[in-house]
Protein backbone atom coordinates (compact mmCIF):
# COMPACT_ATOMS: atom_id res chain seq x y z
CA UNK A 1 0.00 0.00 0.00
CA UNK A 2 1.48 3.29 -1.34
CA UNK A 3 0.77 5.74 1.26
CA UNK A 4 3.09 8.01 0.55
CA UNK A 5 1.09 8.00 -2.75
CA UNK A 6 -2.28 8.36 -1.71
CA UNK A 7 -0.64 11.28 0.92
CA UNK A 8 0.48 13.75 -1.89
CA UNK A 9 -2.93 13.30 -3.89
CA UNK A 10 -4.34 14.73 -0.89
CA UNK A 11 -1.84 17.59 -1.03
CA UNK A 12 -1.98 20.33 -2.97
CA UNK A 13 0.61 23.16 -3.15
CA UNK A 14 0.77 26.03 -6.00
CA UNK A 15 3.82 25.51 -8.27
CA UNK A 16 4.56 22.16 -7.01
CA UNK A 17 3.87 19.10 -8.72
CA UNK A 18 2.32 15.58 -7.07
CA UNK A 19 5.64 13.87 -8.08
CA UNK A 20 7.64 16.21 -5.86
CA UNK A 21 5.44 16.23 -2.90
CA UNK A 22 5.41 12.49 -3.21
CA UNK A 23 9.45 12.43 -3.36
CA UNK A 24 9.48 14.60 0.22
CA UNK A 25 6.84 12.13 2.38
CA UNK A 26 9.11 9.96 4.37
CA UNK A 27 8.22 7.43 6.85
CA UNK A 28 8.81 8.96 10.50
CA UNK A 29 11.46 7.15 12.59
CA UNK A 30 9.63 7.81 15.54
CA UNK A 31 6.15 7.23 15.32
CA UNK A 32 5.36 9.27 18.19
CA UNK A 33 5.21 12.26 16.14
CA UNK A 34 3.41 10.29 13.32
CA UNK A 35 3.68 8.00 11.07
CA UNK A 36 4.48 10.50 7.70
CA UNK A 37 5.69 13.53 7.10
CA UNK A 38 6.21 16.02 4.79
CA UNK A 39 8.55 18.87 5.40
CA UNK A 40 8.07 21.80 3.99
CA UNK A 41 10.82 24.38 4.14
CA UNK A 42 11.13 23.77 0.48
CA UNK A 43 8.10 25.80 -0.46
CA UNK A 44 9.05 28.81 2.09
CA UNK A 45 10.77 30.42 -1.33
CA UNK A 46 8.02 29.51 -4.23
CA UNK A 47 5.03 30.48 -1.17
CA UNK A 48 7.18 33.36 0.29
CA UNK A 49 5.91 32.65 3.82
CA UNK A 50 7.18 30.25 6.74
CA UNK A 51 7.60 26.58 6.49
CA UNK A 52 5.82 26.98 10.26
CA UNK A 53 3.04 28.60 8.19
CA UNK A 54 3.06 26.56 5.40
CA UNK A 55 2.22 23.52 7.55
CA UNK A 56 -0.58 25.15 9.68
CA UNK A 57 -2.19 26.22 6.32
CA UNK A 58 -1.63 22.49 4.65
CA UNK A 59 -3.37 20.73 8.36
CA UNK A 60 -6.30 23.29 8.05
CA UNK A 61 -6.71 22.07 4.28
CA UNK A 62 -6.28 18.96 3.98
CA UNK A 63 -9.98 17.21 3.07
CA UNK A 64 -9.10 13.90 4.84
CA UNK A 65 -8.68 10.30 3.93
CA UNK A 66 -9.53 7.38 5.48
CA UNK A 67 -5.98 6.45 5.83
CA UNK A 68 -5.67 9.27 7.74
CA UNK A 69 -6.48 9.27 11.50
CA UNK A 70 -4.98 12.74 12.35
CA UNK A 71 -2.70 15.17 10.72
CA UNK A 72 -0.36 17.52 13.04
CA UNK A 73 1.27 20.54 11.71
CA UNK A 74 5.03 20.89 13.87
CA UNK A 75 7.70 23.49 13.38
CA UNK A 76 7.71 23.01 9.61
CA UNK A 77 6.18 19.55 9.08
CA UNK A 78 2.88 18.36 8.40
CA UNK A 79 2.98 14.99 10.01
CA UNK A 80 -0.01 12.54 9.42
CA UNK A 81 -1.07 9.88 11.74
CA UNK A 82 -1.93 6.36 9.85
CA UNK A 83 -5.43 4.90 10.86
CA UNK A 84 -4.26 1.42 11.96
CA UNK A 85 -7.32 -0.72 11.39
CA UNK A 86 -7.33 0.65 7.59
CA UNK A 87 -3.87 0.48 6.88
CA UNK A 88 -3.15 -3.28 8.15
CA UNK A 89 -6.46 -4.22 6.29
CA UNK A 90 -4.76 -2.38 3.41
CA UNK A 91 -1.69 -3.81 3.78
CA UNK A 92 -2.47 -7.28 4.70
CA UNK A 93 -4.84 -7.70 1.61
CA UNK A 94 -2.37 -7.14 -0.49
CA UNK A 95 0.23 -9.16 1.51
CA UNK A 96 -1.86 -11.74 1.59
CA UNK A 97 -2.85 -12.07 -2.89
CA UNK A 98 -0.70 -13.92 -5.11
CA UNK A 99 2.30 -12.66 -6.43
CA UNK A 100 2.88 -10.09 -3.44
CA UNK A 101 6.10 -7.96 -4.67
CA UNK A 102 5.82 -8.71 -7.98
CA UNK A 103 5.66 -5.47 -9.93
CA UNK A 104 5.26 -5.18 -14.07
CA UNK A 105 8.41 -2.62 -13.93
CA UNK A 106 10.15 -4.72 -16.48
CA UNK A 107 8.02 -5.92 -18.79
CA UNK A 108 9.62 -5.51 -22.29
CA UNK A 109 12.96 -5.70 -21.03
CA UNK A 110 15.57 -7.91 -21.32
CA UNK A 111 18.96 -8.67 -19.33
CA UNK A 112 21.47 -10.56 -19.28
CA UNK A 113 23.40 -12.30 -15.94
CA UNK A 114 26.63 -13.88 -16.60
CA UNK A 115 26.96 -16.04 -13.74
CA UNK A 116 28.52 -18.90 -12.13
CA UNK A 117 30.40 -19.56 -15.65
CA UNK A 118 32.88 -22.29 -13.84
CA UNK A 119 36.09 -23.64 -15.61
CA UNK A 120 35.60 -27.49 -17.23
CA UNK A 121 37.71 -30.06 -15.73
CA UNK A 122 38.62 -27.70 -12.81
CA UNK A 123 36.76 -27.90 -9.25
CA UNK A 124 33.63 -26.47 -8.39
CA UNK A 125 34.75 -24.77 -5.50
CA UNK A 126 33.54 -22.65 -2.95
CA UNK A 127 34.78 -19.29 -4.79
CA UNK A 128 32.39 -19.81 -7.50
CA UNK A 129 29.72 -19.65 -4.31
CA UNK A 130 29.08 -16.25 -4.46
CA UNK A 131 28.85 -15.75 -8.26
CA UNK A 132 26.51 -19.20 -8.13
CA UNK A 133 24.36 -17.46 -5.32
CA UNK A 134 24.05 -13.69 -6.04
CA UNK A 135 23.55 -14.43 -9.53
CA UNK A 136 21.38 -16.91 -9.37
CA UNK A 137 18.83 -14.34 -6.78
CA UNK A 138 19.48 -11.86 -9.16
CA UNK A 139 18.09 -14.02 -11.92
CA UNK A 140 14.64 -14.78 -9.47
CA UNK A 141 14.77 -10.96 -9.05
CA UNK A 142 14.28 -9.94 -12.03
CA UNK A 143 12.44 -12.74 -13.02
CA UNK A 144 9.79 -11.06 -10.48
CA UNK A 145 9.93 -7.71 -11.52
CA UNK A 146 8.51 -8.86 -15.43
CA UNK A 147 12.04 -8.74 -16.96
CA UNK A 148 13.02 -11.50 -19.82
CA UNK A 149 16.40 -12.39 -18.19
CA UNK A 150 18.53 -14.72 -19.72
CA UNK A 151 20.67 -16.69 -17.15
CA UNK A 152 23.97 -17.53 -19.15
CA UNK A 153 27.10 -19.73 -17.71
CA UNK A 154 30.00 -18.54 -19.32
CA UNK A 155 31.74 -21.62 -19.31
CA UNK A 156 35.59 -21.78 -19.00
CA UNK A 157 36.01 -24.02 -21.81
CA UNK A 158 39.18 -23.24 -23.55
CA UNK A 159 42.55 -22.53 -22.69
CA UNK A 160 45.80 -24.87 -22.42
CA UNK A 161 45.01 -26.92 -19.64
CA UNK A 162 43.06 -28.85 -22.09
CA UNK A 163 46.08 -29.87 -23.63
CA UNK A 164 47.62 -31.18 -20.42
CA UNK A 165 44.61 -32.85 -19.41
CA UNK A 166 44.94 -35.06 -22.49
CA UNK A 167 48.78 -35.98 -22.03
CA UNK A 168 48.01 -36.24 -18.37
CA UNK A 169 45.37 -38.65 -19.38
CA UNK A 170 47.41 -40.19 -22.03
CA UNK A 171 50.21 -40.96 -19.45
CA UNK A 172 48.35 -42.17 -16.29
CA UNK A 173 44.88 -42.07 -16.81
CA UNK A 174 42.36 -44.68 -16.99
CA UNK A 175 38.78 -44.26 -18.72
CA UNK A 176 36.93 -46.46 -16.01
CA UNK A 177 38.53 -44.68 -13.16
CA UNK A 178 37.74 -41.44 -14.72
CA UNK A 179 33.90 -41.72 -15.48
CA UNK A 180 33.87 -43.19 -12.26
CA UNK A 181 35.52 -40.71 -10.51
CA UNK A 182 34.32 -37.61 -12.46
CA UNK A 183 36.22 -33.92 -11.90
CA UNK A 184 38.15 -34.88 -8.48
CA UNK A 185 39.93 -37.93 -10.47
CA UNK A 186 40.76 -35.42 -13.58
CA UNK A 187 41.88 -32.95 -10.78
CA UNK A 188 44.11 -35.89 -9.54
CA UNK A 189 45.93 -36.22 -12.80
CA UNK A 190 45.91 -32.41 -13.61
CA UNK A 191 47.80 -31.83 -10.76
CA UNK A 192 49.81 -34.93 -11.08
CA UNK A 193 50.69 -32.99 -14.97
CA UNK A 194 51.84 -29.63 -12.97
CA UNK A 195 54.13 -31.69 -10.75
CA UNK A 196 55.87 -33.91 -13.13
CA UNK A 197 56.22 -30.57 -15.60
CA UNK A 198 58.77 -29.54 -13.20
CA UNK A 199 61.22 -31.87 -13.96
CA UNK A 200 59.64 -33.11 -17.36
CA UNK A 201 59.60 -29.92 -19.40
CA UNK A 202 58.58 -31.93 -22.50
CA UNK A 203 55.49 -32.20 -21.07
CA UNK A 204 54.86 -28.51 -21.51
CA UNK A 205 55.75 -29.10 -25.05
CA UNK A 206 53.63 -31.64 -25.58
CA UNK A 207 50.42 -29.69 -23.62
CA UNK A 208 50.80 -27.48 -26.18
CA UNK A 209 50.77 -29.45 -29.24
CA UNK A 210 47.46 -31.12 -28.05
CA UNK A 211 45.65 -27.86 -27.29
CA UNK A 212 46.84 -26.63 -30.72
CA UNK A 213 45.32 -29.81 -32.39
CA UNK A 214 42.05 -29.36 -30.43
CA UNK A 215 42.42 -25.72 -31.68
CA UNK A 216 42.62 -27.24 -35.12
CA UNK A 217 39.70 -29.51 -34.85
CA UNK A 218 41.79 -32.88 -34.51
CA UNK A 219 39.05 -35.39 -34.36
CA UNK A 220 40.70 -37.57 -31.04
CA UNK A 221 41.34 -33.78 -29.71
CA UNK A 222 37.70 -32.89 -29.74
CA UNK A 223 36.48 -35.93 -28.54
CA UNK A 224 38.39 -35.64 -25.51
CA UNK A 225 37.83 -32.33 -25.11
CA UNK A 226 33.72 -32.88 -25.16
CA UNK A 227 33.93 -36.11 -22.83
CA UNK A 228 36.03 -33.71 -20.00
CA UNK A 229 33.26 -31.10 -20.31
CA UNK A 230 30.66 -33.46 -20.08
CA UNK A 231 32.08 -35.33 -16.98
CA UNK A 232 32.50 -31.56 -15.48
CA UNK A 233 28.30 -30.49 -16.68
CA UNK A 234 26.85 -33.48 -15.38
CA UNK A 235 28.40 -33.55 -12.05
CA UNK A 236 27.88 -29.64 -11.71
CA UNK A 237 24.27 -30.34 -12.62
CA UNK A 238 23.72 -31.85 -9.23
CA UNK A 239 25.12 -28.86 -7.26
CA UNK A 240 23.06 -26.13 -9.21
CA UNK A 241 19.87 -28.71 -8.62
CA UNK A 242 20.71 -28.31 -4.87
CA UNK A 243 21.66 -24.54 -5.15
CA UNK A 244 17.81 -24.46 -7.09
CA UNK A 245 19.71 -22.18 -10.08
CA UNK A 246 19.34 -22.73 -13.47
CA UNK A 247 20.86 -21.34 -17.34
CA UNK A 248 19.31 -20.62 -20.31
CA UNK A 249 22.39 -20.85 -22.22
CA UNK A 250 25.97 -22.80 -21.78
CA UNK A 251 27.38 -20.69 -24.46
CA UNK A 252 30.74 -20.78 -22.89
CA UNK A 253 34.31 -19.78 -24.39
CA UNK A 254 34.74 -22.36 -27.03
CA UNK A 255 31.64 -21.08 -28.36
CA UNK A 256 33.37 -18.03 -29.42
CA UNK A 257 36.27 -19.44 -31.15
CA UNK A 258 34.65 -18.45 -34.69
CA UNK A 259 33.13 -15.27 -33.16
CA UNK A 260 36.32 -13.26 -32.56
CA UNK A 261 37.69 -12.59 -35.84
CA UNK A 262 34.81 -10.12 -36.96
CA UNK A 263 35.95 -8.10 -34.14
CA UNK A 264 39.01 -8.30 -34.27
CA UNK A 265 38.75 -6.87 -37.83
CA UNK A 266 35.64 -4.22 -36.89
CA UNK A 267 38.50 -3.23 -34.53
CA UNK A 268 41.22 -2.90 -36.80
CA UNK A 269 39.18 -0.96 -39.20
CA UNK A 270 38.18 1.51 -36.53
CA UNK A 271 42.31 1.87 -36.09
CA UNK A 272 42.20 1.01 -32.50
CA UNK A 273 44.24 -2.04 -32.92
CA UNK A 274 47.59 -1.50 -31.71
CA UNK A 275 50.85 -3.80 -32.33
CA UNK A 276 52.94 -4.15 -29.59
CA UNK A 277 56.18 -6.75 -29.71
CA UNK A 278 54.13 -8.87 -32.15
CA UNK A 279 51.09 -8.86 -30.24
CA UNK A 280 47.83 -7.11 -31.16
CA UNK A 281 46.52 -4.96 -28.69
CA UNK A 282 44.28 -1.59 -27.76
CA UNK A 283 45.92 0.91 -25.98
CA UNK A 284 43.95 2.15 -22.83
CA UNK A 285 46.68 4.52 -21.44
CA UNK A 286 44.57 7.69 -22.19
CA UNK A 287 42.50 6.05 -19.30
CA UNK A 288 44.91 5.36 -17.08
CA UNK A 289 44.86 1.30 -17.50
CA UNK A 290 47.13 -0.89 -19.41
CA UNK A 291 46.50 -2.39 -22.40
CA UNK A 292 43.58 -4.77 -23.57
CA UNK A 293 45.87 -7.47 -24.74
CA UNK A 294 43.52 -9.31 -27.51
CA UNK A 295 46.12 -11.73 -29.50
CA UNK A 296 49.31 -13.04 -28.55
CA UNK A 297 52.32 -12.52 -30.61
CA UNK A 298 52.18 -16.54 -31.23
CA UNK A 299 48.45 -16.14 -32.67
CA UNK A 300 46.46 -17.03 -29.55
CA UNK A 301 43.63 -14.96 -28.59
CA UNK A 302 42.66 -14.62 -24.48
CA UNK A 303 40.15 -14.69 -22.22
CA UNK A 304 39.57 -10.73 -23.41
CA UNK A 305 39.25 -11.32 -26.62
CA UNK A 306 36.42 -14.41 -25.98
CA UNK A 307 34.61 -11.86 -23.66
CA UNK A 308 34.05 -8.93 -26.49
CA UNK A 309 33.19 -11.50 -29.03
CA UNK A 310 30.19 -12.78 -26.52
CA UNK A 311 29.38 -8.91 -25.80
CA UNK A 312 28.51 -8.55 -29.34
CA UNK A 313 26.96 -11.89 -29.57
CA UNK A 314 24.56 -10.90 -26.36
CA UNK A 315 23.64 -7.68 -27.52
CA UNK A 316 22.98 -9.12 -30.93
CA UNK A 317 20.96 -12.34 -29.95
CA UNK A 318 19.18 -10.62 -26.83
CA UNK A 319 18.79 -7.23 -27.39
CA UNK A 320 19.48 -6.63 -23.72
CA UNK A 321 18.84 -3.72 -21.97
CA UNK A 322 21.25 -4.60 -19.24
CA UNK A 323 23.90 -7.09 -19.47
CA UNK A 324 25.47 -8.59 -16.25
CA UNK A 325 28.68 -10.07 -15.12
CA UNK A 326 28.84 -11.20 -11.50
CA UNK A 327 32.47 -11.55 -11.16
CA UNK A 328 34.82 -11.63 -8.40
CA UNK A 329 36.36 -8.41 -7.80
CA UNK A 330 39.45 -9.52 -8.89
CA UNK A 331 38.46 -9.24 -12.28
CA UNK A 332 37.53 -5.49 -12.03
CA UNK A 333 40.41 -4.03 -14.20
CA UNK A 334 39.19 -7.26 -17.01
CA UNK A 335 35.80 -5.60 -17.08
CA UNK A 336 36.60 -1.67 -17.28
CA UNK A 337 38.97 -2.89 -19.79
CA UNK A 338 36.35 -4.76 -21.81
CA UNK A 339 33.54 -2.09 -21.78
CA UNK A 340 36.20 0.50 -22.73
CA UNK A 341 37.36 -0.77 -25.65
CA UNK A 342 33.44 -1.42 -26.39
CA UNK A 343 33.17 2.27 -26.16
CA UNK A 344 35.83 3.31 -27.66
CA UNK A 345 34.67 1.33 -30.37
CA UNK A 346 30.87 3.18 -30.59
CA UNK A 347 28.78 0.83 -29.20
CA UNK A 348 26.24 3.26 -27.55
CA UNK A 349 25.39 -0.15 -25.68
CA UNK A 350 28.19 -0.15 -23.59
CA UNK A 351 26.73 1.68 -20.88
CA UNK A 352 24.30 -0.91 -20.00
CA UNK A 353 26.93 -3.36 -19.53
CA UNK A 354 28.10 -3.80 -15.79
CA UNK A 355 30.65 -5.65 -13.50
CA UNK A 356 28.69 -7.12 -10.54
CA UNK A 357 31.41 -7.64 -8.66
CA UNK A 358 31.78 -9.85 -4.89
CA UNK A 359 34.52 -10.49 -2.54
CA UNK A 360 36.26 -13.65 -1.80
CA UNK A 361 34.65 -16.50 0.36
CA UNK A 362 37.51 -18.21 2.26
CA UNK A 363 37.57 -20.59 5.14
CA UNK A 364 38.84 -20.54 8.10
CA UNK A 365 41.25 -23.60 6.93
CA UNK A 366 43.06 -20.88 4.35
CA UNK A 367 43.56 -20.36 1.13
CA UNK A 368 42.32 -22.50 -2.16
CA UNK A 369 44.36 -23.02 -5.19
CA UNK A 370 43.69 -25.21 -7.88
CA UNK A 371 47.15 -26.31 -8.95
CA UNK A 372 48.20 -27.79 -5.75
CA UNK A 373 45.17 -29.46 -5.37
CA UNK A 374 44.23 -28.38 -1.47
CA UNK A 375 40.85 -27.76 -2.98
CA UNK A 376 37.52 -26.79 -0.91
CA UNK A 377 34.95 -28.40 -3.34
CA UNK A 378 31.45 -26.76 -2.54
CA UNK A 379 29.91 -30.48 -3.20
CA UNK A 380 32.11 -31.02 -0.17
CA UNK A 381 31.19 -27.87 2.08
CA UNK A 382 27.20 -28.82 1.77
CA UNK A 383 27.49 -32.35 2.51
CA UNK A 384 29.36 -31.22 5.21
CA UNK A 385 26.56 -28.56 6.15
CA UNK A 386 24.42 -31.05 5.49
CA UNK A 387 25.38 -33.32 7.99
CA UNK A 388 26.25 -30.36 10.85
CA UNK A 389 22.37 -29.99 10.27
CA UNK A 390 21.33 -33.23 10.81
CA UNK A 391 23.35 -33.53 13.99
CA UNK A 392 21.48 -30.53 14.94
CA UNK A 393 18.27 -31.95 14.35
CA UNK A 394 18.73 -35.07 15.66
CA UNK A 395 19.70 -33.46 18.95
CA UNK A 396 17.01 -30.89 19.10
CA UNK A 397 13.90 -33.00 17.49
CA UNK A 398 14.80 -36.36 17.14
CA UNK A 399 11.05 -37.66 16.33
CA UNK A 400 10.84 -34.73 12.63
CA UNK A 401 9.50 -37.04 10.16
CA UNK A 402 11.82 -36.51 6.62
CA UNK A 403 14.80 -35.73 8.30
CA UNK A 404 16.39 -36.26 5.67
CA UNK A 405 14.70 -33.45 3.26
CA UNK A 406 14.93 -30.35 5.84
CA UNK A 407 18.69 -31.33 6.66
CA UNK A 408 19.28 -31.16 3.14
CA UNK A 409 17.09 -27.88 2.87
CA UNK A 410 18.47 -26.46 6.15
CA UNK A 411 21.99 -27.03 5.73
CA UNK A 412 22.29 -25.65 1.88
CA UNK A 413 19.76 -22.97 3.07
CA UNK A 414 22.84 -21.86 5.48
CA UNK A 415 25.45 -21.97 2.98
CA UNK A 416 23.49 -19.92 0.07
CA UNK A 417 22.61 -17.76 2.76
CA UNK A 418 26.10 -17.12 4.15
CA UNK A 419 27.20 -15.65 0.66
CA UNK A 420 23.55 -13.26 0.45
CA UNK A 421 23.69 -11.66 3.51
CA UNK A 422 26.59 -9.02 3.28
CA UNK A 423 26.98 -6.58 1.02
CA UNK A 424 28.24 -8.75 -2.22
CA UNK A 425 31.17 -6.29 -1.87
CA UNK A 426 32.46 -7.67 1.12
CA UNK A 427 35.25 -10.80 2.17
CA UNK A 428 33.30 -13.22 3.86
CA UNK A 429 35.31 -16.36 6.11
CA UNK A 430 33.35 -19.08 6.25
CA UNK A 431 32.50 -20.72 9.31
CA UNK A 432 29.94 -23.86 9.54
CA UNK A 433 29.30 -23.32 12.81
CA UNK A 434 28.28 -19.54 12.74
CA UNK A 435 26.45 -20.48 9.62
CA UNK A 436 24.10 -22.72 11.65
CA UNK A 437 23.51 -21.37 14.31
CA UNK A 438 19.64 -21.13 15.12
CA UNK A 439 20.25 -17.92 16.83
CA UNK A 440 21.89 -15.77 14.86
CA UNK A 441 20.95 -13.40 11.70
CA UNK A 442 20.82 -16.91 10.09
CA UNK A 443 19.12 -18.89 7.25
CA UNK A 444 18.14 -21.45 10.08
CA UNK A 445 17.16 -18.75 11.99
CA UNK A 446 14.45 -17.94 9.19
CA UNK A 447 13.81 -21.18 8.53
CA UNK A 448 12.89 -22.20 12.18
CA UNK A 449 10.54 -18.96 11.89
CA UNK A 450 8.31 -19.43 9.03
CA UNK A 451 8.05 -23.30 10.48
CA UNK A 452 7.25 -21.80 13.71
CA UNK A 453 4.30 -19.66 11.65
CA UNK A 454 3.59 -22.67 10.09
CA UNK A 455 2.72 -24.68 13.33
CA UNK A 456 0.69 -21.24 14.90
CA UNK A 457 -1.23 -21.70 11.18
CA UNK A 458 -1.93 -25.26 11.51
CA UNK A 459 -2.73 -25.68 14.93
CA UNK A 460 -5.66 -22.75 13.89
CA UNK A 461 -7.25 -25.20 11.78
CA UNK A 462 -9.70 -23.30 9.27
CA UNK A 463 -10.64 -20.32 11.49
CA UNK A 464 -8.50 -17.97 8.95
CA UNK A 465 -11.03 -18.77 5.84
CA UNK A 466 -14.15 -18.39 8.30
CA UNK A 467 -16.32 -15.81 7.08
CA UNK A 468 -16.17 -13.56 9.92
CA UNK A 469 -14.47 -10.19 9.44
CA UNK A 470 -11.18 -9.89 11.42
CA UNK A 471 -11.06 -7.33 14.05
CA UNK A 472 -8.09 -5.41 13.05
CA UNK A 473 -7.76 -3.21 16.49
CA UNK A 474 -6.26 -7.00 17.61
CA UNK A 475 -3.20 -5.18 16.13
CA UNK A 476 -3.26 -2.15 17.98
CA UNK A 477 0.07 -2.89 19.61
CA UNK A 478 3.88 -1.34 18.75
CA UNK A 479 4.68 -5.84 17.54
CA UNK A 480 1.89 -5.24 15.27
CA UNK A 481 2.04 -2.47 13.74
CA UNK A 482 5.85 -2.54 13.38
CA UNK A 483 5.52 -6.13 11.32
CA UNK A 484 2.56 -4.53 9.09
CA UNK A 485 4.74 -1.57 8.16
CA UNK A 486 7.26 -4.24 7.23
CA UNK A 487 5.05 -6.05 5.31
CA UNK A 488 4.24 -3.17 3.31
CA UNK A 489 7.61 -2.81 2.51
CA UNK A 490 8.39 -6.12 0.50
CA UNK A 491 7.70 -4.53 -3.32
CA UNK A 492 9.81 -1.96 -2.63
CA UNK A 493 12.88 -3.95 -1.03
CA UNK A 494 12.66 -6.45 -3.95
CA UNK A 495 12.92 -3.20 -5.93
CA UNK A 496 15.75 -1.94 -4.54
CA UNK A 497 17.97 -4.85 -4.20
CA UNK A 498 17.40 -5.11 -7.91
CA UNK A 499 18.53 -1.72 -8.46
CA UNK A 500 21.49 -2.49 -6.56
CA UNK A 501 22.37 -5.78 -8.17
CA UNK A 502 22.25 -6.70 -4.16
CA UNK A 503 20.32 -9.72 -3.10
CA UNK A 504 21.64 -8.64 0.53
CA UNK A 505 18.73 -6.32 0.71
CA UNK A 506 16.68 -9.28 0.72
CA UNK A 507 18.24 -10.91 3.37
CA UNK A 508 18.71 -8.30 6.07
CA UNK A 509 15.02 -7.95 4.85
CA UNK A 510 14.27 -11.38 6.16
CA UNK A 511 16.03 -11.14 9.37
CA UNK A 512 14.22 -7.51 10.00
CA UNK A 513 11.11 -9.86 8.76
CA UNK A 514 11.69 -12.40 11.36
CA UNK A 515 12.87 -10.88 14.17
CA UNK A 516 9.59 -8.82 14.56
CA UNK A 517 7.41 -11.79 14.19
CA UNK A 518 9.07 -13.55 17.15
CA UNK A 519 8.92 -10.12 19.18
CA UNK A 520 5.32 -10.68 18.51
CA UNK A 521 4.96 -13.96 19.26
CA UNK A 522 6.27 -13.60 22.32
CA UNK A 523 4.16 -10.38 23.25
CA UNK A 524 0.87 -11.68 22.14
CA UNK A 525 -1.47 -14.40 22.30
CA UNK A 526 -2.95 -15.49 18.85
CA UNK A 527 -4.85 -18.10 19.15
CA UNK A 528 -6.53 -17.62 22.48
CA UNK A 529 -8.62 -14.82 21.49
CA UNK A 530 -12.02 -13.79 20.49
CA UNK A 531 -12.42 -15.26 17.25
CA UNK A 532 -12.68 -11.87 15.11
CA UNK A 533 -9.38 -10.42 17.06
CA UNK A 534 -7.60 -14.12 16.04
CA UNK A 535 -8.18 -14.10 12.33
CA UNK A 536 -6.48 -10.37 12.29
CA UNK A 537 -3.17 -11.72 14.56
CA UNK A 538 -3.48 -15.17 12.28
CA UNK A 539 -4.43 -13.17 8.87
CA UNK A 540 -0.99 -11.07 10.21
CA UNK A 541 0.87 -14.41 10.59
CA UNK A 542 -0.14 -16.03 7.56
CA UNK A 543 1.40 -13.19 5.66
CA UNK A 544 4.40 -13.18 7.38
CA UNK A 545 4.67 -16.91 6.40
CA UNK A 546 4.23 -16.25 3.08
CA UNK A 547 6.92 -13.29 2.59
CA UNK A 548 9.61 -15.08 4.72
CA UNK A 549 9.10 -18.15 1.77
CA UNK A 550 8.73 -16.08 -1.14
CA UNK A 551 11.74 -13.72 -0.36
CA UNK A 552 13.75 -16.83 0.98
CA UNK A 553 12.86 -18.39 -2.59
CA UNK A 554 14.54 -14.95 -4.43
CA UNK A 555 17.29 -16.17 -2.75
CA UNK A 556 17.21 -20.03 -3.87
CA UNK A 557 16.64 -21.46 -0.78
CA UNK A 558 13.87 -23.83 0.36
CA UNK A 559 11.70 -23.91 3.41
CA UNK A 560 11.07 -27.21 5.52
CA UNK A 561 7.33 -26.98 6.89
CA UNK A 562 8.68 -28.42 10.19
CA UNK A 563 11.86 -28.06 11.55
N1 LIG B 1 35.43 -18.68 -15.76
C1 LIG B 1 35.84 -17.45 -15.16
C2 LIG B 1 36.46 -17.73 -13.79
O1 LIG B 1 36.18 -18.73 -13.17
C3 LIG B 1 34.71 -16.49 -14.96
C4 LIG B 1 34.03 -16.03 -16.21
C5 LIG B 1 33.14 -14.85 -15.96
N2 LIG B 1 32.42 -14.40 -17.10
C6 LIG B 1 32.94 -13.73 -18.13
N3 LIG B 1 32.17 -13.44 -19.13
N4 LIG B 1 34.20 -13.35 -18.13
O2 LIG B 1 37.22 -16.90 -13.34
Amino acid sequence: MDVKKILSQHIEIDGVSGEEIYSLVTETADSRLGDFSLPCFRFAKALKTSPVKIAEDLKEKFDGCEIVSEVRAVNGYLNFFVDNKVFSRGVLAEAAADGFGSSRAGNGKTICIDYSSINIAKPFHIGHLGTTAIGGSLYKIFKKLGYNVVGINHLGDWGTQFGKLIVAYDLWGDREKIEKGGVEALQEIYVRFHREEETRPELTEQARHWFALIEQGDKRALELFHWFKDITLKEVDKIYKRLNVTFDSYNGESFYNDKMQPVLDQLESKGLIKTSDGAKIVDLSAYDMPPCLLVKADGATLYATRDLAAAFYRKKTYDFDKSLYVVAYQQNLHFRQLFKVLELMGCDWAKDCVHVAYGMVSLAEGAMSTRKGNVVWLSKVLDKAVEKAMAIIDEKNPSLENKAEVAEKVGVGAVMFSALQNARIKDITFSLDKVLNFEGETCPYLQYTYARTGSVLSKAGNIVNARIMPDYSALDNDESKELVKLLNRYPSVIADAADKYEPSVISKYLIDLAQAFNRFYIAHRILDEPTARQIARLTLTKCVNKTIKDGLALLGIDVPEKM
